[in-house]
Formats: structure tokens, C-alpha cells, sequence
């Protein structure tokens, strides 16, 4: 996985992402904003906002920032703002999650929303994630993780290797995520259809504390 090839993999997707990953997926968006309980005044970072597919599930007294490597996605958010009238419901900037400009503690939470299996680096996310949320903060995230179920999770290994040309890695390890990120949930939970996926969430307590030496994120 490489930046280029997510931006490649999302132009494509970005006409019809919501087509095929809007409803089946937004039981999970909508469990984590509920989760994340915004409170009045507050600044929410969602990285990798796609085509914003979350954005009308945020409450009014929240100031939303939503950033993506992907202009395309972005586009599309744009599009769904303005024909729902939310244009005042989040700003929008082209940015890679990676090496994001915000300065540190920018931000009371911050949320990667089917994000973490498709960066080129998911380390680095999370760490700038933790380094622009305050200390104290919250971080959330859902994703689909590899499935421990032998068939599924057999699928998944033998689809790994066109992780570039599908835009995330389908066989994505969340015993290997948490290790290499020292994230330390406070609560981890299933949602979406059938479990798919995985609702995560930590307190932004500990600054790349307790991170585990694993080899580097692999389509393996
Ligand atoms: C599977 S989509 C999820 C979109 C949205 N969060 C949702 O709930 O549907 C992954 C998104 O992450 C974006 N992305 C991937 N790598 C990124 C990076 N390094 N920085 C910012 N956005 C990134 C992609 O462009 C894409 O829009």
C-alpha cells in the first residue's frame, strides 16, 4: 500500500462509494458518533472522511474538521453537504492522515472511521492521531479486522495480496494494530452486520506508550 495507490484506488471508487459501502457500514459510523458523545464546543478531527458519509450523524454544537488524501472523496462529500444544507456541518481539507499541519492538541477527539486497514502506515496514524488530540482526549476507531472465522478469515489471506488495486488490506491484524500502536482500549466491540466489524476506543493518555517491536505492517 502506498499513498499513490489509495489516491488511484479512491478516484475509482469515489462515484459509487456510497453505493457499496454506505448503508451496509453505517450502523458502525453511527455507533461510534454515539459512542464519542460530543459535547457542546467541542473539536472533532474524523481523518480519511471520505465521501462523508458520517458528517449529518454529528450533532450541531460540535466543530467538525474531516480530512482525506483522496480530493476526489472530498468532492463528493462536498456534494452531500450542500444538497442535505449542512454546508456548515465540517470543514473539509485535502491532507494526508500521516503528516497532518494541525499543531498538537488541537483537537477533544479524534476518529478514523474504516481508515486504519487502508493508510500506507498504520502506526504512523495513530501516532499522529494521538500527537493532535489533547492529553486526556479520546480516540476512536472502527474497521473491519482479519476474521478469526477459518473460512472467511482464508478468503481474506488469499485476497491480501491485491491489498494496492482494492485500497485496504483485507486481512488486517487487530492483535498486530493494537501491538504496534500501543493503543489501550478502554473499549473494544463488535458492530455493523454479522460483526463485521470492530469499534475501538482509547484515551489518549499515553503517547506511543507500550508499543510492541512486531514487524512493519504487511499484506501478509
Ligand atoms: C474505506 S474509505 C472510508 C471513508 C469514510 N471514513 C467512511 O466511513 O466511509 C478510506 C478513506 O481513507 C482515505 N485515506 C487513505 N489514506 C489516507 C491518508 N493517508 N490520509 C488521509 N486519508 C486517507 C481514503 O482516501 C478514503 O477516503
Amino acid at each position: 500500500m502506498d499513498i499513490r495507490a489509495i489516491e488511484q484506488a479512491y478516484r475509482r471508487y469515489a462515484r459509487f462509494y456510497d453505493v457499496c459501502f454506505g448503508a451496509v457500514f453505517q450502523p458502525g459510523r453511527k455507533a461510534i458518533v454515539d459512542r464519542m458523545d460530543c459535547g457542546a464546543g467541542e473539536r472533532i478531527l474524523e481523518v480519511g472522511v471520505g465521501t462523508g458519509l458520517s458528517l449529518p450523524l454529528y450533532p450541531d454544537k460540535v466543530s467538525v474538521v474531516g480530512i482525506d488524501i483522496s480530493r476526489h472523496m472530498l468532492d463528493q462529500a462536498r456534494v452531500r453537504l450542500d444538497r442535505d444544507g449542512l454546508e456548515d456541518a465540517a470543514e473539509l481539507v485535502v491532507m494526508d492522515a500521516e503528516h497532518m499541519a494541525f499543531a498538537d492538541d488541537s483537537f477533544d477527539k479524534v476518529v478514523a472511521m474504516y481508515v486504519a486497514s487502508v493508510v500506507p502506515d498504520p502506526e504512523r496514524l495513530v501516532d499522529e492521531m494521538r500527537r493532535v488530540c489533547k492529553p486526556g482526549g479520546q480516540i476512536f476507531m472502527v474497521n473491519h479486522f482479519h476474521s478469526r472465522n477459518p473460512l472467511l478469515g482464508g478468503v481474506e489471506r488469499l485476497l491480501a495480496p491485491l491489498s494496492r488495486q482494492l485500497g485496504f488490506r483485507p486481512d488486517f491484524s487487530l492483535d498486530r494494530f493494537l501491538g504496534q500502536t500501543g493503543l489501550d482500549p478502554m473499549n473494544i466491540r463488535p458492530v455493523n452486520l454479522f460483526d463485521f466489524s470492530t469499534l475501538v476506543e482509547a484515551r489518549n493518555d499515553k503517547r506511543s506508550a507500550g508499543k510492541m517491536a512486531v514487524p512493519a505492517f504487511a499484506a501478509s
